[in-house]
């Protein structure tokens, strides 16, 4: 595995989702969190935890919202559009961090987690130094998790079985990259058309192997209008200490 000591550490937000299933007018990644947008949020954790400067992937015609979102971040930032799914964005994120200086680990981290903790980024860039390409927060899934057959019976009642949540973990961002393999790791699914949840699964389309890190319930990611009153509360109780960790 190769050293990546002194590499510098670029961070690609991916904002350029519409956020609908939180709903209201301004896009999720604006939206305000104690009245600090959420894209401002994770700029200032990923900057705590170690990121030298941002790309931010947004959507067409909103770099005028963004810009004023960001006008006081802790650290040096570049707006790019992004695409219609999710892994096209980071893809173009990609491609302006290959274009604006030097690149050797890329944190790609959901606009849609305020909280992460700097002790998390901090982590998940320790591991791509160690010499891991492709590195993920995760945690032990605490619910009980059922499988439903979709194709239901006749009489219209769902199918289901349960599965051991032992083995499983659930995802987070940032996770962290050696930046060649990622880019190449997105070539590759692109040229085979493929559809991957994540960007851990692309470098795993290409044989890499995936290092996990522990991740944070404060990563929690903002969804629907719920996990909107859960992350002020926890802002609330938590922010000070998010803030020195
Ligand atoms: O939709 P979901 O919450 O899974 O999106 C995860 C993150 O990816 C969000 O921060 C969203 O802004 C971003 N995204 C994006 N481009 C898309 C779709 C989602 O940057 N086309």
């Amino acid at each position: 595995m190769k050293s990546r000591s002194d590499d510098p550490v670029v961070a690609l937000v991916a904002a350029a989702g519409s956020g609908s299933r939180l709903g209201g007018e301004v896009p999720k990644a604006l939206r305000p969190l104690a009245g600090v947008p959420l894209v401002a949020h994770s700029l200032a954790r990923l900057a705590a935890g170690g990121v030298e400067r941002a790309v931010v992937v947004v959507a067409d015609g909103l770099q005028p919202d963004f810009e004023r979102a960001l006008s006081d971040a802790p650290i040096p930032w570049q707006l790019v559009i992004g695409g219609s799914e999710r892994q096209h964005s980071v893809r173009r994120g990609l491609d302006l961090i290959g274009r604006s200086g030097p690149a050797e680990i890329v944190l790609v981290h959901d606009a849609a987690r305020p909280m992460v903790p700097p002790s998390v980024v901090a982590a998940v860039i320790a591991a791509v130094r160690a010499g891991h390409v492709a590195v993920v927060p995760a945690l032990p899934v605490v619910d009980s998790i059922r499988r439903v057959d979709s194709r239901g019976t006749a009489d219209g009642s769902i199918v289901s079985e349960v599965v051991d949540r032992a083995p499983l973990r659930a995802v987070q961002t940032p996770q962290g990259f050696a930046y060649a393999t990622l880019v190449a790791a997105h070539d590759h699914v692109a040229r085979l058309g493929l559809e991957v949840t994540d960007d851990a699964a692309c470098c795993e389309a290409i044989g890499e192997s995936v290092h996990l890190v522990p991740g944070s319930r404060l990563a929690m990611k903002v969804t629907e209008p719920t996990d909107m009153v859960v992350a002020e509360a926890l802002l609330a109780a938590f922010g000070e200490q998010v803030r020195r960790s």
